[in-house]
Formats: C-alpha cells, structure tokens, sequence
C-alpha cells in the first residue's frame, strides 16, 4: 500500500518541483492539484494523479480529498503549499484584496487541514506540510499583508504540531527564503497597482520593487524551486521530520540577523536599505479623513 500525498498549487514553482521530486518515490501516490486542471496537464508525465482543486472553494477541497479518501482511505500526507504575495503598503491596499489573500494562504491551508484530519486520525498516522516563508519570521515594509498571512501560519502550524502528535501525525513547517518561481511577478503586480504614482508611498514602493527584482536575479540570494522540494521531501519521508526548516542559507542569515538585532536596528537596516525612497506625497495627519 502506498501512501497518497495530496499537494496544493502546483502549476509551477516549488509546487511543481515537489510534485517532480515526489513522484520519484514509489512508496508514495503523488496527487498534484491545481485551480485548473490544464496548467498540470504536464505533470501526468511524472505518474502523479492530477485533481482540480482551488483552496477558496468549498465544494472543490471537499471532493478532492473524498475522491482521496474513496480510493486510499485517507490522505497520507497532506503539503499545504498553493500561496502569492499580495503587496502594497498597509494603508493603500484594497482589504477585498487581503481578504482574497488570507482565504489562499490561510483558510484554504486551516480548511484542507481540517478536511483531512478525521481520516488521519483515524489511520493513526498522517503528515502535514505547510510551505510558510521565512517572512513569517520577519517583516519587509510593503510586503505586511503577506507577512501578516505568513505569520498566521507559523501559529496554526505550531498550535496544530502540537495538538495533533497523539494521534501519530507529525506536522512540518518549510520557510522558504527568496526562490525564483512566478511568486516574485506575482508579488511585483501587486505592488506595482497597489497605489496612486505620486501618491505617498511611491518612492518607498518603487525602492521596494527595486530591491525585491535584485534580490530575485542575484545569484547569491535567490535559488531555485527543488531546494525547497527537498526540504519538504525531508518533512515526508524523514523518521523525524524538523518541525522548522528555513530553505537558502541566506534566508537563514536573515532570519538570525532578525532574532540578533531587536526591533529598533532592524528597522535603521531597514531604513538604510529603502534611504533612497524619499516621502513623496503629504504626509497624513492624524486626523485624515479614510
Ligand atoms: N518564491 C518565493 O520566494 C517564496 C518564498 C517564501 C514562501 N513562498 C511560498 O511558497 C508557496 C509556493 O509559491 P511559489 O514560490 O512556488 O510561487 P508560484 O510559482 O507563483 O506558485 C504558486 C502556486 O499557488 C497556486 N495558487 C494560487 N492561488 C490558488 C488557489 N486559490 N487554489 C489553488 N492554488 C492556488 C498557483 O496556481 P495558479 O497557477 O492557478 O495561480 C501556483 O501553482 C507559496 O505559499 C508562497 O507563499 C515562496
């Protein structure tokens, strides 16, 4: 019997490369999903099964693990990963659009959890995967509302590891660092639309957009997709996954420098960082009208 390992978003990037990596093994029965079927029609290739699902929707998450369920009892591994950035300062960006974010990044990953479990439990073992960030360790500005989604799921992850090992599942917590997969123009779009051109934010979002582009391209900062998948393969098939995996030695770098400075320095990195974003438009008074 081989374990079924039900995967989110994975019509490109660190989906797909997990699903690519995943597939080698055959122990496991590798279902790769995505909102629509024809952006997977390639990964049949790898032998993994493909399902329609898309993490806002209900009856869609529902049925993709019943017909899991219907065929392999439960789902033996479930890899929360289906995720983007939506980007823009706290002040401009459109809360549907932060609303729209949450339901992907956060009530989608709570929701599978909460569809898969009972079927888990009740095998008595069962694994969860959730793809965080290593930006739910630490804040750029003009990324808040993805921090703040990012930050959600450390929590649910932690609360959920805990909660859950009497049962025999083991839940897993990747961070990825900067990955060069279509997350960055994802990310860039938002941001790019969040706010008026000269409006208060421009300079800081254009410096923001300068630096994220740069850090994308750099050879030094940025890797690939299958560093992340091996790390979540880790999570799956390890006797005793970590419970945190930070992906790229320099988001490790990051994520310590973050712990080692305080709030008072990290902000003045910052500020050095972003100094070529002068205030543009007025800066609003405390009383200004929304
Ligand atoms: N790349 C990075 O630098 C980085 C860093 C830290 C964390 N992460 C996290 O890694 C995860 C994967 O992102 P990626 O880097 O591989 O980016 P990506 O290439 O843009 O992949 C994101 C995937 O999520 C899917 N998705 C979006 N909304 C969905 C929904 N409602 N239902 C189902 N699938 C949905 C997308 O599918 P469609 O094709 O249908 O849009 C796509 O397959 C995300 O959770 C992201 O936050 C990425």
């Amino acid at each position: 019997m081989t374990t079924a390992v039900l995967i989110t978003g994975t019509s490109s990037g660190i989906g797909q490369a997990t699903v690519q990596r995943l597939s080698r093994d055959p122990q496991l029965t590798v279902f790769a999903t995505a909102r629509r079927l024809s952006s997977i029609a390639d990964l049949a290739d790898t032998g993994a099964r493909l399902l329609e699902l898309d993490v806002t929707d209900e009856d869609s998450m529902r049925n993709a693990v019943l017909s899991i369920e219907a065929e392999q009892g439960s789902v033996g591994v479930l890899i929360n990963n289906a995720g983007y950035g939506e980007y823009g300062s706290i002040e401009e960006v459109d809360l549907d659009k932060v609303r729209r974010e949450f339901e992907t990044n956060v009530f989608g990953l709570a929701r599978l959890t909460q569809l898969v479990l009972p079927a888990m439990r009740a095998a008595g073992q069962g694994r969860i995967v959730n793809v965080g960030s290593m930006g739910g360790r630490l804040t750029f500005p003009m990324g808040g509302y993805y921090h703040a989604s990012k930050y959600a799921v450390e929590a649910i992850s932690d609360a959920l590891r805990y909660e859950v090992a009497p049962f025999g599942i083991k839940v897993s917590l990747i961070e990825p660092g900067i990955i060069r997969t279509g997350f960055s123009d994802v990310a860039a779009s938002s941001l790019s639309t969040s706010g008026t051109p000269q409006g208060p934010y421009s300079a800081l979002s254009r410096a923001v957009d300068k630096q994220l582009a740069g850090a994308y391209r750099s050879g030094l900062i940025a890797v690939g997709p299958d560093a992340v998948a091996r790390a979540i393969e880790r999570a799956v098939t390890a006797a005793h996954p970590r419970p945190r995996t930070v992906v790229t030695p320099a988001g490790k770098s990051l994520v310590h420098l973050r712990r080692l400075l305080g709030t008072r320095a990290w902000d003045a990195l910052l500020r050095q960082q972003y100094r070529a974003a002068p205030v543009t438009g007025s800066r609003p008074s405390l009383d200004h009208p929304q």
